[in-house]
C-alpha cells in the first residue's frame, strides 16, 4: 500500500511574532515537515528569509526543514543552510548552472536533494535527473508569494514524473507547492503526489492552524480511498 501523503506547512504565512507557537501547533496537529521559502529579491521578487530563521527552527522543533531556495546560483548557499539545520533542500532547475552537481552537492552535506522547477519548464529537463533527487517539488504556482491559484497545466508533467519514477523503480518523492489546499490536493494526488505543501491552507485558515492542517489530511485520505 502507498504510504499515507506527508503535509508540510510552509512558514510563509506565518504569524513571525509567534512564530515558534505557530510551529508548534502544526506540529501539535500533525504536519510532517515544516516547508521553508527562502527567496533571493532575484529569482523570485521578495525577499523572504535565510539561514537565520533556518537555525530558529531548528530550535523550535524536531520535524524536517523542508527548505526551498528559490535563489539564483544556489551552490554558495548549501553548505550554509545545510549547517544552519536542514534536513532537505530543493534547488531550482531554472536557478543553477549545474543541476546535477547541486543535487549530488545536497547529498554530500547529509541533506536529501530537492529538485524544484516552475510552472513552465517541461519535464524533459527534470527525466535525467530524476535518480539524483530525493524528491522533485513542482511548483503550482509561480514563486514568489503565498495565497495565488493553483495551476491545474502541471498535473500532465507531475503524471509523467509519476510514470518515469516508478518504471525507473526509483523512489524519488513528487511534491507539489503552491495554491495546495482541500479542493486541489485530489488532482494533485491523482498525478502522483506524495507531499504538499500549504502556506495558507494551513497558516492563514479561517479555523486555525490545527483546523487547516485537519482539512488538508482529510482531503488527502478522502481521495486516497475513491
Ligand atoms: C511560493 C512558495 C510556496 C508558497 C505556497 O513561492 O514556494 O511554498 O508558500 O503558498 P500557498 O500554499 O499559500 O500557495
Ligand atoms: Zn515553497
Amino acid at each position: 500500500m502507498a504510504a499515507q501523503p506527508l503535509i508540510a506547512p510552509s512558514i510563509l504565512s506565518a504569524d513571525f511574532g509567534h512564530l515558534g507557537e505557530q510551529i508548534a501547533a502544526a506540529e501539535l496537529a500533525g504536519a510532517d515537515w515544516i516547508h521553508i521559502d527562502v527567496m533571493d529579491g532575484h529569482f523570485a521578487p521578495p525577499i523572504t528569509m535565510g539561514q537565520v530563521i533556518v537555525e530558529a527552527c531548528r530550535h523550535i522543533t524536531e520535524l524536517p526543514l523542508d527548505v526551498h531556495l528559490m535563489v539564483e546560483n544556489p551552490d554558495g548557499m548549501l553548505q550554509s543552510f545545510a549547517q544552519a539545520g536542514a534536513d532537505h533542500i530543493h534547488v531550482h532547475l531554472e536557478a543553477s548552472l549545474d543541476i546535477g552537481k547541486s543535487l549530488q552537492r545536497i547529498r554530500k552535506l547529509g541533506c536529501k536533494a530537492g529538485l524544484a522547477i516552475n510552472p513552465e519548464t517541461p519535464a524533459a529537463k527534470v527525466l535525467p535527473h530524476l535518480k539524483l533527487a530525493d524528491m522533485v517539488l513542482v511548483m503550482s504556482v509561480h514563486p514568489g508569494y503565498a495565497g495565488q491559484d493553483f495551476i491545474p497545466e502541471v498535473l500532465p508533467k507531475a503524471a509523467e514524473f509519476r510514470r518515469a519514477i516508478d518504471s525507473a523503480g526509483l523512489d524519488t518523492r513528487i511534491e507539489f507547492d503552491g495554491g495546495v489546499d482541500a479542493e486541489t490536493l485530489p488532482a494533485a494526488l491523482e498525478a502522483g503526489g506524495q507531499v504538499f505543501v500549504a502556506a495558507s491552507a494551513v497558516f492563514k485558515y479561517p479555523q486555525g492552524i490545527a483546523a487547516g492542517l485537519q482539512a488538508l489530511r482529510a482531503a488527502s485520505l478522502t481521495s486516497l480511498r475513491r
